[in-house]
């Protein structure tokens, strides 16, 4: 099947986020979209799955103009998407999530769950997750949810997918496998659209590229005639020269020492240090405990036994209050979830850690105050919106990751735990990232980072400690630090 999208526009509240794009994608073909964040990826890709209704413009299915006017007819049309903010029905298990508003029925007109059982099964198999259908949603960690996710569209659809940020939670061995089912599926014709932040992913999976910046549609080319430095060029619309800041050794002494910390069955026997002005990396797998860690740290989840020592003193930290006594502020993987307040707006959610510094004498919150520091933090981060007063919602998904790390930064913390901070953010935003990172870190702020992108956990830490089942295998210096050294430890290998 191919299709073509031809002239597109639409504005939302009078601001125009694409301006007559022309984009085309050939039967059997990968085509990957790029672009900064608000860019109108995740828009054009709505637009094409009837979750946005286009302002102007055409749409073709082999040639023939075709009506989008609701997800229904997407669906009809053999077009499915797998959405960049995970919609899953976190109380439902795995099979009833997949075959939501398709439950098969025998020929009794019962629910046919057996069968639907097995089919889950046997979809998450081929997507190289051997789990139960049984498992509630909500219990898995995001990676595997968006795992489930793509397996249920391949479920159903046999023509076009579109995958929006699909790799944004994935390890590097789920992302292979992955990549395998794109590549067996492009031979049966299915055709792929491929959102993506992570570069050098799409020189691995795409046949084209197309960018957007702004609304508009740069160009697209050949993934053999162009290099990744043409690709952030067509992004960004200058050179960029670094994708890191240059980091000096700024450790100090140690401000933090956990030891022997133990939560079975997450993790167990976990020792390290940090120091002041140093970035610690954690890098591994998916539910390796990297994040069951810092929770406990953060005084989320208990431990079972083991210290926690800040500045040579052993702390009990038996809630996040607790943890923001102690100067530690925790930017969370999953910001849908736990990172943000959807439904508020932006300048709300970026004072909210921060209510004290905004309320005036009566203890009333000063609206002044709380525009002033919001509209610091947007332009410090670089957030794209027209207004602080704009809801969380309605911002690109990588605009909404800056005010996740911009809610915590108003706090001043003391020590910084960052799990997949960059986690859907663009190569200049990610650049900003990092450098409030390396400021961060010269003002002497500890800060761990959680990351499974290798080049960004190599780029960015002074030491990486890797984690493997639960068990912290190693702590690596930068100049031992390569990728095949963390994933040769990440794996279980010596
Ligand atoms: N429902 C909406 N209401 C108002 N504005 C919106 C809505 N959806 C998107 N926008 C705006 O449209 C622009 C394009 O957003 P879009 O989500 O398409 O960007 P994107 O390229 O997918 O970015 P990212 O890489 O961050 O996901 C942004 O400025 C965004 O704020
Ligand atoms: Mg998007």
């Amino acid at each position: 099947m191919k299709i073509k999208m031809q002239d597109i526009s639409k504005s939302f509240y009078g601001v125009k986020v694409l301006k007559n794009i022309n984009f085309d994608l050939e039967e059997g073909e990968v085509h990957a979209l790029v672009g900064e964040n608000g860019a109108g990826k995740s828009t054009l890709v709505k637009i094409l799955t009837g979750i946005y209704l286009k302002d102007s413009g055409s749409i073709f299915v082999d040639n023939k103009e075709v009506n989008v006017g609701s997800v229904k007819d997407s669906i009809d049309l053999n077009i499915a998407i797998v959405q960049q903010e995970i919609a899953t029905l976190p109380n439902m298990t795995i099979w009833e999530n997949m075959f939501l508003g398709r439950e098969l029925k025998n020929s009794w007109g019962f629910l046919d769950v057996k069968k639907m059982k097995e089919i889950t099964k046997e979809k998450l198999i081929n997507i190289g997750l051997n789990i139960d259908p049984d498992i509630i949603m909500g219990t898995l960690p995001i990676g595997k949810q968006q795992l489930i996710t793509i397996a249920s569209a391949l479920l159903w659809n046999k023509k076009v997918i579109i995958l929006d940020e699909p790799t944004s939670a994935l390890t590097t061995k789920e992302i292979d496998v992955l990549f395998d089912t794109i590549r067996k599926l492009k031979k049966e014709k299915v055709s792929f659209i491929y959102i993506t932040h992570r570069l050098e992913e799409i020189f691995e999976i795409s046949d084209r590229i197309s960018v957007l910046r702004d609304g508009e549609m740069i160009g697209t080319n050949k993934t053999s005639d162009v290099e990744i430095s043409d690709i952030i060029k067509m992004m960004v619309g200058y050179t960029m020269h670094d994708r890191y800041p240059k980091m000096k050794n700024t450790s100090g002494k140690t401000i933090l020492k956990v030891d022997n910390l133990t939560c079975e069955p997450l993790y167990r026997n976990v020792s390290f240090e940090l120091k002041e002005g140093e970035i610690l990396g954690f890098s591994g797998l998916m539910g390796s405990g990297r994040t069951e860690i810092m929770q406990t740290i953060f005084g989320i989840i208990k431990k079972d036994s083991g210290k926690i020592i800040i500045n040579d003193e052993e702390v009990k930290i038996n809630s996040p209050i607790k943890a923001r006594k102690y100067g530690i502020a925790y930017i969370t993987e999953n910001r849908k979830e736990e990172g943000l307040i959807l439904d508020f707006s932006l300048s709300e959610n970026i004072v909210l850690p921060n209510l004290k510094a905004i309320l005036n004498k009566m203890k009333i919150i000063d609206h002044k105050k709380q525009e002033k520091l919001a509209e610091d933090y947007i332009k410090k981060l670089d957030i794209r919106t027209d207004s602080p007063k704009k809801i969380v919602q309605t911002l690109s998904g990588g605009n909404q990751q800056k005010i996740v790390v911009g809610k915590w930064l108003t706090t001043n913390p003391k020590i910084l735990i960052l799990d997949e901070p960059t986690r859907g953010v663009d190569v200049g935003a990610k650049y900003e990232i990092y450098e409030i990172m390396n400021e961060l870190k010269e003002q002497g702020v500890a800060i761990i980072m959680i990351s499974s992108e290798l080049p960004e956990i190599i780029g960015m830490s002074d030491r990486v400690a890797v984690m493997h089942e639960g068990n912290l295998r190693g702590i690596l210096n930068k100049d031992e630090c390569s990728q095949e050294k963390i994933m040769t430890l990440a794996t279980g290998g010596k």
